[in-house]
């Protein structure tokens, strides 16, 4: 025993802009819980990296003059230079604009597409940009504003492909109630639980608003939507599906952190893509604490967002590593103060 292998990941950050203290948190707590199992033996996988399409890094780059590309390959240095500054022993970090990627992606796709899962229809809705999500008429906020970010939402109609995830509640309901550890904390599981109980609809997939993504193969006015090529990332590292003995010694992913803003992608969506394809769901998505800092949201426009490299040249690299996970006990929310 001890040694069964051990697949562990953080989210992939946007690239639109650079590091704070929350993408630091979840990336040191997963490589403590790496850093662990590598001692107890087991062979560990532990990826992090960037997700980098998308309309939400387009903007980004038009408003600084720069090519959605040359941004992205500007920020993700940020990102790995800071993982070194807080000497993460990540074992791959991947860029969703590599062509290993983007093959995964493709390949998926053509599977689902052939086998019925993926169709193709329109859809209407009002969009977060910010969030990179659509929001139902029932959550919008006042005056059509997103309910998470408070921003305004705006309106689009569009032929999409659609993922057949209607067809998937019950078979994730049964998982949910076989599992019961497979969302943690609790809240969170019976948060998800409860949703998927309310029934749901088909994913959207594609975009053609929008050019800064990866093509569909045979319809290139589409593009992928993000969230369908960012969660695949975690197939693409594990060497799915060209490299076999790799994928079959370590999937399922053991852990899944991540923050709760996105456990219903990571919860609902992707389970049902991985049952889709006939492969098993994460055995794990901890939905880790949330850091506010001073008692408030985090903010570019609060002028409050921590700098995590400013924290390491002050405090230095382990004790800013403590700090963190010592502060507050893990699974719950907490807050930054430097007094
Ligand atoms: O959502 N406290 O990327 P992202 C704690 N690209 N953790 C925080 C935090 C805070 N205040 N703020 C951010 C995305 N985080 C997608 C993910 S995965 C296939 C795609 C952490 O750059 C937390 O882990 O917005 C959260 O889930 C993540 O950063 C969001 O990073
Ligand atoms: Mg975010």
């Amino acid at each position: 025993m001890g040694k069964e292998p051990f697949y562990i990941t953080t989210p992939i950050y946007y690239v639109n802009d650079v590091p704070h203290i929350g993408h630091a948190y979840t990336t040191i707590a997963a490589d403590v819980s790496a850093r662990y199992h590598r001692m107890l033996g087991q062979p560990v996988i532990f990826c992090t990296g960037t997700d980098e399409h998308g309309q939400k890094i387009q903007q980004a780059a038009e408003k600084k003059g720069l090519t959605a590309q040359q941004l992205a390959d500007q920020t993700v240095e940020n990102f790995r230079s800071l993982w070194k500054a807080l000497d993460i022993s990540n074992d791959d970090f991947i860029r969703t604009t590599e062509p290993r990627h983007e093959k995964v992606v493709r390949a998926i796709f053509e599977k689902l597409i052939a086998q019925g899962d993926v169709y193709k229809g329109t859809y209407e809705g009002w969009y977060c940009v910010p969030c990179e999500t659509y929001v139902p008429e029932a959550q919008m906020g006042e005056g059509k504003t997103c309910p998470d970010c408070r921003r305004p939402l705006e309106k689009m109609t569009e032929e999409s492909f659609f993922f057949r995830m209607s067809n998937y509640a019950e078979p994730l309901l049964r998982f949910y109630e076989d599992n019961p550890d497979a969302i943690l904390p609790r809240t969170r599981y019976n948060e998800i639980v409860s949703f998927i109980r309310g029934g749901l609809k088909d994913q959207s997939i594609s975009r053609t608003t929008l050019t800064w993504g990866i093509p569909v193969p045979g319809d290139d006015r589409h593009v992928f939507y993000v969230w369908f090529d960012a969660l695949i990332n975690y197939l693409t590292v594990c060497g799915y599906p060209d490299d076999e003995p790799k994928w079959r010694k370590f999937w399922p992913v053991v852990r899944h952190f991540v923050g709760k803003d996105i456990i219903r992608f990571h919860c609902i969506v992707w389970p049902a893509m991985l049952l889709a394809l006939g492969l098993n769901p994460p055995r794990q998505v901890f939905s880790h604490g949330w850091w506010t800092v001073d008692g408030e949201k985090m903010s570019k426009s609060k002028g409050n967002v921590v700098d995590p490299f400013e924290m390491v040249d002050l405090y230095g690299q382990d004790a800013f590593r403590y700090f963190l996970l010592r502060e507050v006990p893990f699974g719950l929310d907490g807050d930054f103060s430097e007094n």
